[in-house]
């Protein structure tokens, strides 16, 4: 049995070089929606299994698919013992626009109690708090208190295409006791935060056609459907005044919030003002009736989150584009399913489709949104083991982004699926100058440490 001071010391005296390991695994450029990443990506499967390998994992393999691997590791100590699941991802997001970053994203710089790079804080330090949390049990304290099993995805940044496949082949593997995703942010600055609701998505390539190439804009303006202007509108259809969406059916699955589940809501201190200014927003939006936290974490959206067509160099150039397309995605919520949301997207451009325009809708990816059972016991567990590391009680909050693997592997274990999450609402993951908190990162490995040992006496 491991002195649990002396983990936590060596924790401590680790503390610089658990840094040092971080910045050398965020050096790998692992962008899995870029194809001249490719090999990146396996690079940093492979770094990451050489790592874990060091720390006498009992087995570990890297588990390919049809794209970008995964990593798995276990470390079966004592068959009496809990087994505890651990899931994370190791690709990262583009770094564009470029020039907008103050350092490299690629060269992690620590400046103000802050590491500085793509993939510091999602995800990739957040797997390392699990990563030093074991070997701080190992070198720290000469053994693990639970069995563990680490499975670390290469493809979550672009949707988990393969997912679903690799936890079939892999499922024998994949069985636990309890299941830990660190992906996720704490509500606000050294508030632990256990994460309960995950909003799922349907993610859509949308194309107009009207004219077999691009035409002169005086020859055929007017008398012909313009693509570009037939998007726009049936996009601009796509929300009502109140700022509900307008697809036929897309409502039905959405469960009403209870009165319990508001006033939770509204009883976190919630700073609007800071929140819009953390990306220089200058007024709230959204659907009519919820609070600006209901919204983002309990209610559905669809978003374009990319729009082209037609000339886009510089100058003027009169000419009606033979095509237009968005990417279009919606936020889902309990118990919406990726796939009924497909077919009333798919029904509703094509029922709203003008004469004169095709239109075709490549559904791309979807996830299933998630909301955590609280009344199993391991929130209580994981609750104290937060709250001892960071001294500060533990909120259960929602978060609007998606993590697909969450709900698959609930229904797959049947267990709740924990989202002990350790980053920062304002540390820009997705952005120009993500960061990770060193402290957050710190006490995040305190807090793994907590959890597994707490975990421990659960047999
Ligand atoms: N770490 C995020 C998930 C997340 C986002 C949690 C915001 C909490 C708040 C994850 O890496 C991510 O970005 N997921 C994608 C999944 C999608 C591509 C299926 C997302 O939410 O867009
Ligand atoms: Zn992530």
């Amino acid at each position: 049995m491991a002195d649990l001071d002396q983990v936590l010391s060596y924790v401590d005296r680790e503390r610089q070089r658990f840094v040092a390991d971080l910045v050398t695994w965020c050096r790998i450029p692992s962008i899995s929606s870029s194809e001249q990443h490719r090999g990146e990506v396996r690079r940093s499967a492979e770094h990451l299994r050489e790592r874990l390998m060091a720390l006498g994992c009992t087995t570990s393999a890297i588990l390919e698919t049809k794209l970008h691997p995964a990593v798995y590791a276990e470390w079966m100590v004592d068959p009496s013992k809990p087994t505890l699941l651990i899931y994370g991802h190791h690709d990262v997001q583009p770094i564009d626009p470029l020039p907008e970053w103050h350092s490299p994203p690629f060269e992690p710089e620590e400046r103000e109690g802050r590491l500085w790079g793509r993939g510091t804080v999602d995800d990739k330090g957040q797997v390392l708090i699990h990563v030093n949390a074991i070997e701080a049990f190992l070198r720290g304290g000469g053994a693990l208190p639970i069995n563990i099993k680490m499975i670390v995805e290469g493809e979550e940044e672009i949707g988990s295409a393969h997912l679903d496949d690799l936890m079939q082949e892999h499922r024998d593997r994949l069985s636990a006791d309890f299941v830990v995703v660190s992906d996720t942010a704490m509500f606000g600055r050294g508030i632990p935060s256990l994460c309960v609701g995950l909003r799922g998505i349907a993610y859509f390539d949308i194309t107009v056609r009207a004219l077999t190439m691009d035409a002169h804009s005086g020859s055929f303006g007017g008398g012909v459907q313009n693509p570009a202007n037939a998007l726009a509108r049936l996009i601009a259809g796509l929300h009502d005044e109140n700022g509900a969406i307008t697809i036929a059916g897309f409502y039905d699955r959405v469960r009403t919030l209870t009165e319990g589940e508001r006033k939770e809501i509204a009883a976190l201190p919630f700073d609007e003002k800071a929140w819009l200014a953390s990306v220089g927003a200058t007024a709230v939006a959204g659907e009519k009736g919820y609070s600006t936290l209901e919204r983002v974490w309990t209610r559905p959206t669809l978003d374009i989150n990319g729009l082209s067509s037609g000339f886009q160099g510089k100058g003027p150039k009169t000419v009606l584009p033979a095509f237009a397309s968005a990417k279009l995605s919606c936020r889902l919520v309990p118990d919406q399913d990726p796939r009924e949301i497909a077919k009333l997207v798919e029904a509703h451009f094509q029922k709203h489709a003008p004469a004169g325009c095709s239109v075709e809708v490549d559904y791309l990816h979807g996830g299933h949104p998630y909301l955590a059972p609280t009344d199993h016991p391991v929130y209580e567990i994981a609750k104290r083991a937060f709250t001892r590391a960071f001294g500060q009680p533990t909120v259960f909050i929602r978060e609007g982004g998606s993590i697909p693997f969450v709900r698959t592997i609930a229904d797959r274990t049947g267990k709740p699926c924990l989202l002990m999450g350790f980053g920062q609402p304002d540390e820009n993951a997705h952005a120009p100058n993500e960061w990770l908190d060193l402290e957050n990162y710190h006490l995040g490995i305190k807090s793994a440490v907590y959890l597994y040992d707490e975990l421990s006496r659960t047999k």
